[in-house]
């Protein structure tokens, strides 16, 4: 991507999260108490997730971000958190096997290019019994919706820099060797699209 494109996507994504709805925050909020110990989140975006960690509850936090426009506007937060903000995605955590007791991520896994990875490399540095937490956007249950999410797809992956918006992230975290513990529906109305369903949840890695 393009320094200009970077700069513009960072700014979109500032001005998103700046207007979210309660209920995103409330899921936020929801996911990041759950969150203790080393803690790793992966595609940080703008920080919007760091207002919402305990800090009581925090050993080390890394803020795994690969844009530099984002890197930029993560950095004061971060800091204010104690927080490290890491150059890096999320196929490939500069972290040891086993060393972290959660991998946080929200709106993430929809656009990474090779989310399997992504989550076997969550699955490497999690400890046995440690947590991936998760907020995303998903594939819908609803065939109806499902295929207008396949329609939109191409054109809305061109213009949300590689959002994919029908994975079936749930599936993918089972797949992985992930146990779900907790999945909760959130349910998300977009103008002129309709349903958009998002999902939070816990999972254990054995
Ligand atoms: C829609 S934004 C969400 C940002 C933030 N997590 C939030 O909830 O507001 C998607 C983020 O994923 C990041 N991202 C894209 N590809 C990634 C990858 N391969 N690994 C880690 N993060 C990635 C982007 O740079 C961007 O910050």
């Amino acid at each position: 991507m393009s320094r200009l494109g970077d700069r513009l996507f960072a700014a979109g994504c500032a001005r998103l999260v700046a207007s979210e709805s309660e209920a995103m925050r409330g899921w936020r909020r929801w996911l990041a108490h759950r969150a203790r110990g080393v803690i790793v989140e992966l595609g940080a975006g703008t920080g919007a997730n760091l207002p919402f960690y305990q800090a009581d509850a925090l050993e080390r936090l890394v803020l795994v971000e690969p844009s530099p426009a984002m890197r930029r506007r993560l950095a004061a937060p971060a800091a204010a958190l104690g927080a490290e903000v890491v150059d890096g995605t999320a196929e490939r955590l500069p972290l040891a096997d086993a060393s972290a007791d959660c991998v946080l991520a929200t709106l993430v896994l929809c656009s990474v290019p090779d989310p399997e990875a992504a989550l076997a490399e969550a699955r490497r540095v999690l400890r046995p019994g440690g947590r991936l937490l998760l907020l995303e956007h998903v594939r819908a249950s609803d065939p109806r919706t499902a295929r207008r999410q396949d329609l939109v797809e191409p054109v809305w992956r061109r213009l949300a820099q590689g959002c994919h918006p029908n994975r079936d992230t749930a599936r993918a975290v089972r797949d992985a060797g992930f146990r779900i513990v907790e999945e909760h529906p959130v349910p998300v109305e977009l103008p002129d699209l309709g349903l958009f369903p998002h999902v939070a949840l816990v999972a254990e890695r054995p």
